[in-house]
C-alpha cells in the first residue's frame, strides 16, 4: 500500500474516489461543501432527501457527481460535531476503508486529516489513518489452498491537508504510522499462524530474518546454553515438549553504545496446553496465541527499525511449548530459577511466569534503562478488563504513567492495577522460596507479584495482554496489540533523551 500527503483541494482530484465527512444533521465539512458547490448543490440535495443523516459509522458512495472530476465521492458520517473525538475519528476512518476495500477502488484522496478532533493534532490523525488503512487491508490466507481473490485492492492513499504548515509533521507521522502498521502485520501473522508451524524454532528464524533485513544483532540460545545459564524455570516448562526451546535476543542500536537500552521481554509460549495441569478442550486452539507477547516484541522492533528511531532497544523472547508428557514438570516439582530463587510449581498451567522470570534475570546483563515484559499471562486479566484495556503493573510510578500516556496517544490503552506488597504473601510455599500460583483471587496481580521478585534491579513494567492480543469467535484473529502502544512509548523515549 502506497501513501502520500499533499496540500490540495477536492476540486483538483481526478482519481477514483474522494472521501469527505458529513456531521450529524447533514452538516457538511469544509471539503464536502467545496464538492457541493462544484456540483451546484447536488450533494446537499442528496443529503436533504435523507440518504445520509451523518450518523457515526454510516457511509454513502456517489458516482459521477456533476462538476466533480473524481469518479466517485465517498461521504462518511462523522456523528455529532461536538462529540467528534479520537474514537469517533477512528470509527470514521475505519468506515471509509471498509467501503474502499470492498468496492474495488484502487486509489483515493482523503479529506479527513484536517477535521478538528479534541486533543489530537495532525500527526495523530495521519498516524491513525496510515495504521487503519493497512489494518483494513490485512488478510491472513497463507494457509488456504484457494485464497479468496480480492478483485482490486486499495493501493494508493493520498491524505490531503489544508495548509503547508502541517506538511512536515504530517509526512513524519505518515511514515511512522506505516512503520507501526507493518510491525502490527508481522505480529498478526505470527499470532495467526498454526502452532505446528509457528514453533520456538520458527520464531527464532523469524528473528534472524528480521536481523538480516534491518541490521540487528540476533543471538539464539538453545537448550544447552540455557542449561549453562542455569535457567531452571524456563527449562522446566520446556521439558514436556518435543520442540526444542529457544531464547531469542535481538539488539537494535539506534544510538551510541553507551546509551542504556530499553529491554522488551515477550512471552513466547507457542502452544499452551497447560501441561500436566491440562486445560479443558473448549477453545484450546486459541492457546496458539500464547506467543503474542513475543510476536509484539518482533513487531515493535520491526517498527522501530523501520522508523530508524535514535534509541537502543533489546528484545528478549523465551520461546517454548507447554506440553504434558512423560518427562513434563509435575505439580509439586521444585525448580531453581536463574536468579537462584526456588519455585514450587503447584500448577503447570502457570508457565508464563516461569519462562519470563529467567528471561527477566537474563535482561540484567544489558544494564537496562527500563524493562517492559509483554505476556498473555492470566485469564483473570480478561475477566478484569475485558478486551479493551491491557493490564499494567509496575514497580516504578513514572514508567507506569509514561505507558498510560503512550496508550492514550496511540489508542492502544492500558489500565493500571496495584502491585502492593500485601499481595505477595499469597505466593507463600511450604517447600520452596515461592509458589508459582497465588490462588484465584487477584490472579493478574499475584502473577505480576511473582515477576516482581525477579525485577528488583531495574525499573520494570508488566503488560498483561491476555484480553487484548487476539479476538475470539467469528472474527478470530490477532489484533496486533500492543505494538502501537510500545512503538509510541519508544517514540516518546527517543524524543526525550
Ligand atoms: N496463557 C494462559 C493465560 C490465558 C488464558 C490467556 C486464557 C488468555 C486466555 C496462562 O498460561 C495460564 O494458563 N494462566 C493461568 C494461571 C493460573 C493457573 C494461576 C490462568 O489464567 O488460568
Ligand atoms: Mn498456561
Ligand atoms: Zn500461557
Amino acid at each position: 500500500m502506497e501513501f502520500g500527503i499533499k496540500v490540495t483541494t477536492p476540486e483538483k482530484q481526478r482519481g477514483a474516489c474522494v472521501v469527505v465527512g458529513v456531521f450529524e444533521s447533514k452538516k457538511m465539512t469544509e471539503s464536502a461543501k467545496e464538492l457541493d458547490s462544484l456540483s451546484e448543490g447536488y450533494i446537499k440535495d442528496i443529503l436533504s432527501q435523507g440518504d445520509l443523516e451523518g450518523k457515526s459509522n454510516t457511509t454513502l458512495l456517489l458516482h459521477k457527481v456533476p462538476g466533480v472530476q473524481s469518479k466517485r465521492v465517498l461521504l462518511i458520517g462523522l456523528g455529532k460535531e461536538q462529540e467528534f473525538n479520537d474514537s469517533a475519528f477512528i470509527t470514521a476512518a475505519q468506515a471509509a476503508f471498509r467501503v474502499l476495500g470492498s468496492t474495488g477502488i484502487t486509489d483515493c484522496t482523503l479529506f479527513l486529516a484536517d477535521l478538528p478532533v479534541k486533543d489530537c493534532d495532525i500527526a495523530w490523525k495521519v498516524t491513525q489513518i496510515a495504521k487503519l488503512a493497512v489494518d483494513s487491508n490485512y488478510r491472513f490466507d497463507q494457509l488456504k489452498s484457494n485464497p479468496e481473490e480480492i478483485k482490486k485492492p486499495l493501493r494508493k492513499i493520498i491524505i490531503s491537508l489544508h495548509g503547508k504548515e502541517d506538511l512536515a509533521a504530517g509526512e513524519q507521522a505518515l511514515s511512522q504510522g506505516a512503520a507501526i502498521a507493518h510491525g502490527m502485520s508481522l505480529t498478526k501473522n505470527l499470532g495467526n499462524l498454526a502452532p505446528n508451524i509457528c514453533t520456538p524454532s520458527y520464531l527464532a528464524d523469524q528473528a534472524k530474518e528480521l536481523g538480516k533485513s534491518y541490521k540487528l544483532k540476533v543471538t539464539i540460545l538453545d537448550k544447552k546454553d540455557m542449561e549453562k545459564q542455569k535457567m531452571g524455570a524456563l527449562l522446566a516448562v520446556a521439558r514436556g515438549s518435543h520442540q526444542p526451546p529457544k531464547l531469542i535476543v535481538m539488539e537494535y542500536q539506534g544510538k551510541g553504545k553507551k546509551e542504556k537500552p530499553i529491554v522488551l521481554v515477550g512471552k513466547g509460549v507457542t502452544f499452551d496446553t497447560g501441561g500436566i495441569s491440562l486445560k479443558p478442550a473448549a477453545e484450546m486452539d486459541e492457546m496458539k496465541y500464547d506467543m503474542s507477547g513475543a510476536a509484539s516484541v518482533l513487531g515493535t522492533i520491526k517498527a522501530v527499525a523501520e522508523m530508524n528511531l535514535p534509541i537502543n532497544v533489546v528484545g528478549i523472547i523465551p520461546a517454548t511449548e507447554n506440553m504434558p508428557g512423560g518427562s513434563a514438570t509435575k505439580p509439586g516439582d521444585v525448580v531453581t530459577s536463574m536468579s537462584g530463587q526456588t519455585i514450587e510449581v503447584l500448577n503447570t498451567d502457570a508457565e508464563g511466569r516461569l519462562i519470563l522470570c529467567d528471561a527477566l534475570t537474563y535482561a540484567e546483563r544489558y544494564e537496562p534503562k527500563v524493562v517492559i515484559d509483554i505476556a498473555t499471562l492470566t485469564g483473570a486479566c480478561v475477566i478484569a478488563l475485558g478486551n479493551i484495556a491491557t493490564g499494567l503493573m509496575s514497580n516504578d510510578e513514572e514508567l507506569a504513567q509514561e505507558l498510560i500516556t503512550a496508550g492514550e496517544q496511540s489508542a492502544d490503552r492500558v489500565w493500571q492495577l496495584p502491585l502492593w506488597d500485601d499481595y505477595q504473601e499469597l505466593l507463600k510455599s511450604n517447600f520452596a522460596d515461592m509458589a508459582n500460583i497465588g490462588g484465584r483471587a487477584g490472579g493478574t496481580i499475584t502473577a505480576a507479584c511473582f515477576l516482581s521478585r525477579f525485577t528488583k534491579k531495574y525499573q520494570w513494567a508488566h503488560l498483561d495482554i491476555a484480553g487484548t492480543a487476539w479476538k475470539s469467535g467469528k472474527e478470530k484473529g490477532s489484533t496486533g496489540r500492543p505494538v502501537p502502544l510500545l512503538a509510541q512509548f519508544l517514540i516518546n523515549q527517543s524524543e526525550a533523551s
